[in-house]
Order: structure tokens, then sequence, then C-alpha cells
């Protein structure tokens, strides 16, 4: 099938380039002529595993292209989807004016059927829009359909996410559009369930605030085992294992980050109370997970008395592994708290030094773990990459002025850094 996706983003590119994995012909389109030029040299402007790889392949073969004009991609595909960002407005409700933008430019080009899909992530009711604008906008005479087909993509998994997803969910308003998405993801062997537009737009904001309040949920609890002198961790293998529950999102920590969680929770919140409904529970979620990152620094403090004129090492600086991606990293607003009582910051990060390097003033930016930790007063564990987790504990422990470790993603057993000398400090389990 002949297929656009508007919006070059994570889920765009990832889209496009795994359905050209899957055998269709792709157009990828953004209006930034910037990006557009270098994704025509084979350049993908973030990190994701596996992706300049996919894009390169299918870029040679044919399948995958890149535009800067909506009208060449209506003209040229089947099915439209739209992936452009959603950023929130200052009252935290999605910030729609790109999607009506895109939607009208998409109505006046098209001269002949096409199913408009909406993949972003868009309040509910969203579809029931972008069909009446559409509806305005375009010629007479030419059929159309609007379906939703949210995504459930993970940074640094979204490919293997995309080709293996646990569900697919399409909401549609005709037999039409939904044998259309069905045959786009013929090539995926997975349930595939289809609804209504409304409910499909709601599985995606239902899900990705029920996993915010899972890990603040488990944050919660981290508080309750740390009074009580219990080990979080092995609380959440034992609730892990009931089916019902689920190991998953159930590590204690600093509290989720990213471009995903935190807004799609502060638009969940906004959507409910607009239809009339107070979702306390959503909004005490989010109260819990700014109170980790200040719980961390205090447990920082804690352990080194004063923070002033200490020298600090951090180890990981994207908002968790095997992404770049700096957006609503706890480790920003960390870091502006642990400078603001004073202290000298040494970083490192494997890949997300160069996002971070502008949102970060005033800190060292260290090659790697052992830069960052030589003559430091002590290290805190912000992201749990691989390359965090495999350190050589015995060289650090070297480097650093005193061999304190306080570990905001638990990623050590406390005995063996005790064993090995180490002032060790982490969440939810007795220290
Ligand atoms: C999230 C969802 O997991 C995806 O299903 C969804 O498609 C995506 O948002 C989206 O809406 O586009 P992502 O933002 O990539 O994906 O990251 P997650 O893996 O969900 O992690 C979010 C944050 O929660 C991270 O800061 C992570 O460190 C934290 N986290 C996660 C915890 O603190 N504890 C956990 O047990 C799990």
């Amino acid at each position: 099938m002949k297929i656009s996706i508007i919006g070059t983003g994570y889920v765009g590119l990832v889209t496009g380039a795994c359905f050209a994995e899957l055998g269709h012909d792709v157009i990828c389109i953004d209006n930034d002529a910037s990006k557009i030029q270098a994704l025509k040299k084979l350049q993908v402007p973030f990190y994701e595993p596996g992706l300049e790889e996919m894009v390169r392949r299918h870029v040679r073969k044919g399948r995958l292209s890149f535009s800067g004009q909506i009208a060449h991609g209506v003209r040229k595909s089947d099915v439209i989807f739209i992936a452009i960002g959603t950023p929130p407005k200052e009252n935290g409700e999605a910030d729609l004016t790109g999607i009506e933008n895109v939607v009208r430019t998409i109505a006046k080009s098209m001269r002949s059927y096409r199913l408009i899909v909406e993949k972003s992530t868009v309040p509910v009711d969203t579809g029931c829009r972008v069909r009446q604008t559409i509806e305005i906008c375009k010629a007479k005479h030419v059929p159309f359909d609007v379906a939703s087909n949210p995504e459930f993509l993970r940074e640094g998994q979204a490919i293997h996410d995309f080709l293996h997803p646990d569900r697919i969910v399409i909401g549609v308003e005709s037999a039409k559009a939904e044998k259309i998405l069905r045959q786009l993801y013929a090539g995926i062997r997975a349930p595939l369930i289809v609804t209504d537009i409304k409910s499909a737009e709601l599985i995606k904001h239902a899900s990705n605030s029920f996993l915010a309040l899972k890990i603040s949920y488990i944050n919660a609890v981290a508080r309750v085992c740390e009074a009580a002198g219990a080990d979080v961790e092995r609380v959440a293998e034992g609730m892990g294992m009931d089916g019902r529950i689920g190991r998953a999102f159930l590590d204690a920590g600093i509290g989720f980050g990213g471009f995903c969680l935190p807004k799609d929770l502060e638009a969940f919140v906004r959507i409910s109370q607009k239809l009339g409904y107070d979702f306390g529970l959503l909004k005490e979620a989010k109260r819990i997970n700014e109170s980790q990152k200040e719980l961390f620094v205090r447990k920082i403090e804690n352990s080194l008395w004063n923070i002033k004129d200490k020298t600090i090492a951090v180890a990981g600086l994207a908002f968790k592994p095997d992404t770049d991606d700096m957006r609503f990293a706890p480790s920003v607003d960390i870091i502006a708290m642990l400078q603001q009582l004073g202290a000298r910051i040494r970083a490192y990060d494997p890949q997300a030094t160069g996002k971070a390097r502008g949102l970060l003033k005033d800190a060292k930016f260290c090659r790697d773990i052992y830069e960052a930790a030589r003559g430091s007063d002590c290290l805190i564990i912000v992201t749990d990459w691989d390359e965090i987790k495999k350190m050589d504990l015995k060289r650090i422990k070297k480097l650093l002025k005193q061999p304190i470790i306080i570990d905001g993603r638990n990623v050590f057993e406390p005995s063996m850094l005790k064993a090995m000398g180490f002032s060790y400090v982490s969440i939810g389990r007795s220290q």
C-alpha cells in the first residue's frame, strides 16, 4: 500500500521505517526543511537503536522517501497518518494547532478517497474535529474516512515494539477503513482491537496514565518500605508474580520522565476535568512523582552532610536508558536543585550529552563515568544504562574522594556495595 506519514519525530519516523519494513511504500513528511534535508542524506536526528540502519536500507530499496510537501504525500498515498507533536500548553492541555493546520492542508489536497489516521496522542473527540474540518475544507464529492490508531512504542525499543506489539488498536467508523488498516498491519502477528474512534483515543491516554500510576504506586510503597525497614525490590517481586498485577513498571526510583508519561497524565487530567470528572487519583500520582526528585536530593544531602562546594558525579542524564531524549528528564530538576544548594556537577551519559549541554548550565560533561567520578565527593545514579550498571566499582571507589553512591534506580545489591566499603543509599531499601 502507499502511505504518507506527516511528522518525522520518534513516532512518525519509526512508523514510516517499520511500514516500509512490512513492504509498503512510504513517504515521510515534515515542515522542518532542515530535518528533511538531513533525512535525505540518511541522517536520523535522534538516537534510536536500529533505526538509522533501517531507514538507510529502505531508502536504498526505494520504499521510503522524504518530502516537505503534504500535498505531494496526499497525491501519492491511499492512507495518510498524522504523527506530529501535541506539546502541552501552559495549562497542561494538548496543543492541537499543528494537527488542525495539517488536517486543513490534507483536505485541500485530496482529489479522491483517502483514509486519514490519527497516530499522535490526542484528546478524546479529536477524531470528530478532524472529520468536521475535512468536511469543511475538502472539495465536494471527495470521499474519505477518519481513523484512530494510537501507538504504544517505547523509546529505545521502538522498532521492536512496532513489529512485535502486545496489541494493535484501531478506531474506525466504516468497514472500508477497517479493511485498509487490517491490510496495512497484515504482516504483524498481534491481537487487533477494532473499536470506535473515541474509545481508541481513550485507550492511549488511559494506558499511559495507568503506567504512570503504577510507577507512582511503587514509589509510594517504597516510602513505606523505607520507614518500616523492608525492601521494595522484594515487595515488587512478590507483587509482580501475581498475573493480575505484573512486575513491569514496578521499579521504584526517581520517578517517571520523558515526553509521554508526564504530558499524557496531565492531559488526561485536563480532558477528564473538561468532561466533568475530577481525576484526583491521577493528580496524586503526579504529586508523588514530583516529590521523588526532592526525596532523592534529600538523600544526597543526608549522605554528604553539606552540599555546598561538594562535587557530585552524575551517572546518566537521559530520562531512561537507550535514548538521548532529555525532555522532562528527572536529571534536569535534580541537577538544578543540587546546583541551587551549591554543588558542582560532573556528568556523564552514553548518548544524551549533546542534548543535555543546552539544558544543564555550569555542569562539566565527562567522557566516561570514571572521569566524572575522579575527585568527586559522591556518585549519584540517575539513569540505569547497561554501561552504568556494569561500571568497575573498584575503580570508581579509588577515583571518588569518598566512597559514597546514592542510587536513584536501585541498580546494585546494597549488601554487595557495603561489603566493598561503599556507603550506599538507594530507594525503598533499608540502608
Ligand atoms: C511511554 C509508554 O511506555 C509507551 O507505551 C508509549 O507509547 C509512549 O510512552 C508514548 O506515549 O509515546 P516512553 O516514554 O518511551 O514510553 O518510556 P517508558 O519506558 O514508559 O518510561 C517512562 C519513564 O518511567 C522513564 O523515565 C522511566 O525511567 C520511568 N520508569 C519506568 C520508572 O521509573 N519505573 C518503572 O518501573 C518503569
